[in-house]
């Protein structure tokens, strides 16, 4: 299957900071005139009581160590610094005049990253330390569930220009159903994670069906019905609430008992799936299909309203749609 590249944001300070630890002032200097021109904030300390003080008050995106020094040394510091929590996966570099396996593997015991010998070439330096910030960066940016959720929805977007924007907008309309239909707060925040999230299995169909400009096969269509159940497997490692991942599972299961993948009927849909439900389907009906130009909000409504006649939607939602969204909207809303 050919994917989308995911847009991973990985947030890299603008000045990253480094703390180099080392008594001899040469060392210092040289790696502070490397690092200066490549954007790097530089701050020396000369024992391992000031590296400590240090990096409490602030902790540095890089720490390089001299393992012999006044006070703790390099390599009790190391240790320090990994079992503090703020400060445990800060990259650290040993740099020593020792270059002997023993050194190397106490170094690495203690927790360095990396161990580099003096003396040492310039461009081994600065190749290992933008290495490790860029791992660190990367881990960081992995640790921000908001920032790997965002990457995924765009990645499925992706893959049809049909779909760009979708999974906001039902978000965002879904929310302000739900503020209109006063539900709590905490609700209409699961509505909108829930309306970002609710297709996200989709990573797990081929574009060619999602894309596919005509009816879909019997078994194209099986294929895309197991969206609502990949995005429940992809999205239950991660910290929303069960009402949001209900929201997941049952965003295509109407009322009459009709949709899938499981059958619900009437009191087995909770408010909130409902809702994204009815998003979801206002969204593509007023949005251009690889199989239909778009309706208007209007018309959209009106469709909707005749199924919900038929027993497929909530009539009570169709109405907070209509109000929240289409009729305010003509009336001028420019909020909405
Ligand atoms: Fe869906
Ligand atoms: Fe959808």
């Amino acid at each position: 299957m050919q994917m989308a590249a995911p847009h991973l944001m990985v947030h890299a300070p603008a000045n990253p900071v480094v703390v180099i630890a080392d008594d001899n002032p040469d060392v210092v200097e040289i790696v502070t005139r490397l690092l200066a021109p490549l954007g790097y904030r530089v701050d020396a300390v000369g024992s391992g009581q000031e590296v400590l003080n240090r990096v409490e008050a602030q902790a540095p995106d890089l720490v390089l160590l001299d393992i012999n020094m006044p006070g703790p040394d390099g390599l009790t510091v190391c240790r320090t610094l990994r079992g503090r929590t703020e400060t445990a996966s800060v990259p650290i570099v040993i740099i020593s005049a020792h270059d002997d396996e023993a050194h190397r593997l106490e170094g690495i015991q203690a927790g360095a990253d990396d161990f580099l010998p003096k003396p040492f070439a310039s461009e081994l330096l600065t190749a290992r330390i933008e290495s490790l910030l860029l791992r660190k960066n990367l881990q960081d940016s992995l640790e921000n569930p908001e920032s790997v959720i965002l990457s995924l929805v765009r990645a499925i977007e992706a893959k049809s220009p049909y779909t760009q924007g979708h999974s906001l907008r039902v978000a965002t309309n879904s929310q302000r159903v739900g503020q209109f239909l006063q539900l709590s707060p905490a609700k209409c925040q699961e509505l909108y994670i829930g309306g970002i999230l609710h297709d996200i299995g989709k990573i797990g169909v081929h574009e060619d069906i999602i894309n596919k400009p005509a009816t879909l096969t019997e078994d194209e269509f099986a294929a895309m019905k197991r969206h609502p159940l990949i995005g429940t497997d992809i999205i239950l490692p991660l910290k929303v609430t069960q009402s949001a991942i209900e929201i997941v599972r049952s965003h295509h299961e109407k009322l009459d008992g009709s949709g899938y993948p499981h059958g619900l009927k009437g009191a087995d849909i909770n408010v909130e799936t409902r809702i994204v439900a009815v998003a979801d389907a206002f969204d593509a009906l007023t949005t251009d299909r690889p199989y239909r130009k778009r309706l208007s909000r209007r018309e959209s409504i009106d469709l909707l309203d005749a199924e919900a006649d038929l027993g497929v939607w909530d009539r009570d939602i169709i109405r907070a749609f209509d109000e929240a969204l289409v009729r305010r909207r003509t009336k001028g809303d420019a909020d909405l």
